[in-house]
């Protein structure tokens, strides 16, 4: 038990660290809760004795909190829905929390049933890191790009150059996007006026998010801090666009998907791409992934290169997020930015450079 309430409490820093001040307090308060013995312990009882590093791989502490603002989302609880943040108005962290616990036994039952699901989650931001990744394969062959998203949740980020960019004081893209993305840049620009012209896109994930279906959608809402207003927006924005444009992500695990669909093509820069996911991989399922890509690479040539552009934790340190590129022929792996996990900043150039370790 004592685990389970510190989990609450690391976690609880890391919001705040991330901009949920909101977050933060609810999860302090759930630990507290979770000390009294109550309701909190009862709905994580899956966990009263798992270890905080159990607790954290099954981010169930993040299932209880997406689980309440499910509720608030799905007009479920009337009262928790007035009691939580909103846009404008300041939010009483005693009430939230009153009308949190409230319901954690009114809706016992819901939020018993939610927390059983693996959270799914889809960053729109991730994109302003991946964008100066792919400029910089686009600028390297100046060739066309088909692109190839592994592990994509709903596939946000396949709709990367239709979004409106503001990196620091440079724009990029589409002004009248319904999603417009900014982020904070430090270093030389990137190759903004290298031509992007994406030829094909695909997508997998294991467990592919449908945004028509009103049930997963929300879902994936509800995994948003809920006082982080412009993110909602933001998702809200591009969910609506992914739908308009009927993106389709495929139900299929990465290692046989990236093997049989990603394989380079004349006239073409193929490139496999993902953002925070090689962590939820067993180490062989890495393996045979990193493998499948280094034989992709191998089968390269420069009428034909493939390019393996990643947003990944530094191997060597979960807590510092990198984007890395390998571009084939050739295949030196580097490491193009240090970036914020959420996509919020992007230290470009400053860490480029060769580099031997993987992702
Ligand atoms: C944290 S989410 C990140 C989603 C998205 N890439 C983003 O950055 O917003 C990790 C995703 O990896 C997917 N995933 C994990 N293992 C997988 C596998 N072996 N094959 C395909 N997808 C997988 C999960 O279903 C989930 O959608």
């Amino acid at each position: 038990m004592s685990d389970l309430a510190s989990a609450f409490r690391m976690q609880a820093l890391g919001c705040a660290r991330f901009g949920s001040l909101f977050y933060e307090a609810l999860l302090n308060r759930a630990a507290e809760d979770i000390e009294a013995r109550g309701p909190t312990l009862s709905l994580m009882s899956p966990w009263a004795n798992a270890t905080r590093k159990e607790v954290f791989a099954d981010a169930s502490h993040l299932r209880l909190m997406g689980g309440l603002h499910d509720l608030v989302l799905s007009g479920d609880d009337p009262a928790l829905a007035a009691a939580y943040p909103r846009e404008g108005r300041a939010t009483n962290i005693d009430a939230a929390w009153t009308a949190a616990r409230a319901a954690m036994v009114t809706h016992a039952d819901q939020l018993a049933a939610f927390v059983t699901h693996e959270p799914q989650t889809n960053e729109v931001r991730r994109s302003a890191v991946l964008l100066p990744g792919f400029l910089q394969i686009a600028h390297e062959t100046g060739l066309p790009l088909a692109t190839f998203e592994i592990a994509a949740s709903a596939g946000l980020n396949l709709n990367w150059d239709r979004y409106a960019y503001q990196l620091g004081d440079r724009a990029w893209g589409d002004p009248a996007s319904p999603v417009s993305i900014d982020c904070d840049w430090e270093g030389p620009a990137p190759a903004l006026n290298a031509e992007i012209k994406v030829i094909s896109r695909a997508a997998c994930d294991r467990r592919p998010t449908d945004l028509t279906d009103t049930v997963q959608r929300r879902r994936l809402l509800s995994y948003i801090w809920p006082d982080q207003f412009e993110r909602l927006a933001r998702i809200r924005a591009a969910m609506d666009l992914a739908v308009s444009l009927s993106v389709k992500v495929e139900d299929a695990d990465a290692v046989d998907w990236t093997d049989h669909m990603a394989a380079p093509r004349p006239g073409l820069a193929t490139v496999a791409y993902h953002s925070v996911f090689w962590q939820y991989m067993p180490s062989e399922s890495q393996r045979a992934l990193a493998a499948v890509l280094e034989g992709h690479g191998r089968a390269a040539t420069a009428e034909a290169p493939f390019a393996w552009l990643r947003m990944e934790p530094a191997p060597d340190n979960m807590a510092r997020m990198e984007l890395r590129l390998t571009l084939w022929p050739g295949g030196e792996e580097r490491v193009l930015a240090e970036v914020h996990p959420h996509g919020a900043w992007v230290k470009w150039a400053e860490c480029q450079g060769r580099i031997d370790a993987r992702p």
